[in-house]
C-alpha cells in the first residue's frame, strides 16, 4: 500500500526507535495482555494490529488466534515488526483502505491514534472494518504539560528538572499534532459515537523507578527530542542530568498512563 501523506509523527525517522519500541513493549504489554484477556478472543479470530511498532502485540494476537486465525500487522514503517505468522503490511492508517483479511474480529492500536490529528476519522474507519460482534481496542495515554508527578527524589532540584522535562516532552508531542490527553478526554466518547457497544475504559498508571524500562524511555527521549527540547531552553547539561536521574534507583515518578478503551460492533444491524 502506498503512503502519500506527509507525517507529523514526532518520532518518524528519530534515532533509537528500536530501543524506544522495546521500552514501550516492556512497560505496556502486561496491561494490554490483560485488556485483551478480558475480551475472550476466540481461536480462529481475524485480527488487525495497527501501528504495530516492534510487533509484540501482533505476536500476542497470533498466539490467541491460533493456527486457524489470521493476524495483519501494519505500520508506516514495517522494518521493526517481528511477528512470525502474521501478515506484515506497510500502511498509513490515515488514508489507506483497510488491509485485506477483514472484516476483523479484533482491531488493536496502542499509542498510535493520539499522535494523528485525524484520529477521529481514523477511529470511525477502524470501527467500520470490524465484523459484527468484533472488538475495537484503542490504547492511549492521558498526560498534560504539567509533567509527570515525582514520587521519590533525594535532590529537590532533580524533581523540579524532571517535572519540567516530562512536561516539555508532552508539549513537543502536542506541537506535532498529538493529543496526549486523548485517553482521558475524547477517546471513550469517540468510541461511543462510532456506534460501538459495551464501551469501557481501564486506566493504568505504574510508578517508574530510575533504571527501569519506563525511565529508559525518558533517557531515549532526551536524545530523540534534543532539538525541540533545546528550543524550549534545555541545555545538553540539563539533558545529561535527566539521564542521570532516569538511571538513579532512588528516583521514581508516575509513568505515562496506559488508557485502554474497547467497544464492540453490534452483532447484527436492525432489519428495515
Ligand atoms: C509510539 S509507537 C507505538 C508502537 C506500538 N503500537 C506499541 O505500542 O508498542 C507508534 C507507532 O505508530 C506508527 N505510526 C505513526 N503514524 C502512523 C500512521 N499514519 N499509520 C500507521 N502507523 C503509524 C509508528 O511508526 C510507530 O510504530
Amino acid at each position: 500500500m502506498s503512503t502519500t501523506l506527509e507525517t507529523q509523527y514526532a518520532f518518524h525517522g528519530a534515532v533509537e526507535v528500536h530501543d524506544q519500541l522495546d521500552a514501550l513493549e516492556t512497560m505496556l504489554d502486561p496491561g494490554t495482555a490483560e485488556c485483551l484477556r478480558t475480551l475472550g478472543i476466540p481461536a480462529g479470530a481475524r485480527c488487525w494490529e495497527v501501528g504495530a511498532g516492534g510487533g509484540s502485540i501482533a505476536r500476542h494476537l497470533r498466539a490467541l488466534a491460533g493456527p486457524g486465525g489470521h493476524v495483519v500487522a501494519t505500520d508506516l514503517d514495517t522494518s521493526r515488526i517481528v511477528a512470525p505468522g502474521a501478515e506484515i503490511l506497510q500502511h498509513d492508517v490515515r488514508c489507506d483502505p483497510a488491509p485485506p483479511g477483514g472484516p476483523f474480529d479484533v482491531i488493536h492500536a496502542r499509542w498510535v491514534l493520539m499522535h494523528l490529528p485525524e484520529r477521529r476519522d481514523v477511529l470511525s474507519r477502524l470501527a467500520d472494518a470490524l465484523a459484527p460482534g468484533g472488538w475495537l481496542v484503542i490504547e492511549e495515554s492521558a498526560v498534560t504539560s504539567d509533567g509527570l508527578p515525582v514520587l521519590t527524589s533525594s535532590v529537590p532540584a532533580d524533581a523540579e528538572l524532571f517535572g519540567r522535562f516530562s512536561g516539555a516532552v508532552v508539549g513537543i508531542l502536542a506541537d506535532a499534532g498529538a493529543d496526549p490527553q486523548w485517553g482521558a478526554h475524547g477517546l471513550h466518547s469517540a468510541m461511543a459515537e462510532s456506534s460501538l457497544e459495551d464501551v469501557r475504559t481501564v486506566h493504568r498508571t505504574d510508578s517508574w523507578t530510575g533504571g527501569g524500562p519506563g525511565s529508559r524511555l525518558h533517557s531515549i527521549h532526551t536524545r530523540q527530542l534534543r532539538e525541540p527540547l533545546g528550543a524550549r531552553g534545555f541545555t545538553d547539561g540539563d539533558l545529561a542530568r535527566v539521564r542521570h536521574i532516569a538511571s538513579d534507583p532512588a528516583f521514581s515518578a508516575l509513568g505515562y498512563p496506559l488508557v485502554s478503551t474497547c467497544g464492540r460492533r453490534a452483532q447484527r444491524t436492525a432489519q428495515r
